[in-house]
């Protein structure tokens, strides 16, 4: 596992969208494996002025969400098919087809969370897979457990998730459900990228690079795949 500390979010977002764009010209049918949350958003305005500008074209990718929220609709305003739509996709040429988003509200989440996984299966695999991290070391919605996931699954959330979440929600209608890759299934890209910023997150980054790879820390399991990179700040790196 690379780690590579930036001074600001801006040079991560800039490091970050090279990577990703050196990726779609080498292989611009590539399958792009991609996260919501605070992190990713400059990263994907990057993206969006390289597109804008010719650089990068989206229009044979296709695209796998890590997760997404359970009995939300899916054009509320905090549901990820939102945010993916509002950060990214409405700015870029991507096919609407080619996007996938888990359906939260899936009368059969172990169905459609097994669809999912087949569906990335049957593209070839993630070539990329971006990632953020919780200030409690989940990536995707995988949370600090006794073991480590396997495929796409139904996750009831933990209190620090809903904590950290729930500033986004009014009252106290944030989700307690979400179905998210498994573990197994975010180890199978080819390639993966995590990006991470803030003092928040310092504790969950030295637990992922200098602690042991263990399930109370998911993120940790990164140590166990062969191109897996890092780019945090200063801060998130200061107990390193
Ligand atoms: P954030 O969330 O990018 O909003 O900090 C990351 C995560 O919880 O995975």
């Amino acid at each position: 596992m690379e780690v590579k500390i930036f001074n600001t979010a801006e040079e991560i977002a800039a490091a970050c969208a090279e990577i990703f764009a050196e990726q779609l010209i080498k292989k611009p049918d590539s399958v792009l494996g991609l996260a919501t949350g605070a992190s990713p958003v400059k990263t994907y305005n990057e993206l969006i002025k390289k597109c804008k500008n010719g650089e990068i074209s989206f229009s044979q990718v296709k695209t796998f969400n890590l997760d997404e929220y359970c009995d939300l609709p899916r054009d509320d305003k905090n549901s990820y098919y939102t945010f993916m739509h509002e950060n990214l996709f409405n700015y870029v040429d991507i096919k609407e087809e080619n996007v996938h988003i888990l359906d939260g509200n899936a009368a059969d989440a172990d169905k459609e969370a097994a669809d999912f996984d087949a569906a990335i299966d049957e593209a070839g695999g993630i070539d990329i897979q971006l990632l953020g991290i919780g200030t409690n070391g989940h990536i995707g919605f995988n949370e600090p457990s006794d073991s480590f996931s396997d495929g796409t699954f139904k996750v009831k959330l933990t209190d620090s998730t809903i904590k950290s979440n729930s500033i986004y929600f009014e009252n106290d209608s944030m989700p307690r459900f979400a179905l998210t890759m498994g573990i197994n299934s975010i180890m199978k890209a080819k390639k993966i990228v995590l990006i991470a910023t803030g003092e928040a997150k310092a504790d969950a980054i030295k637990a992922t690079v200098d602690g042991e790879v263990t399930p109370i820390c998911p993120a940790s399991v990164l140590k166990n795949h062969s191109d897996a990179i890092l780019l945090i700040d200063k801060e998130a790196a200061k107990l390193l």
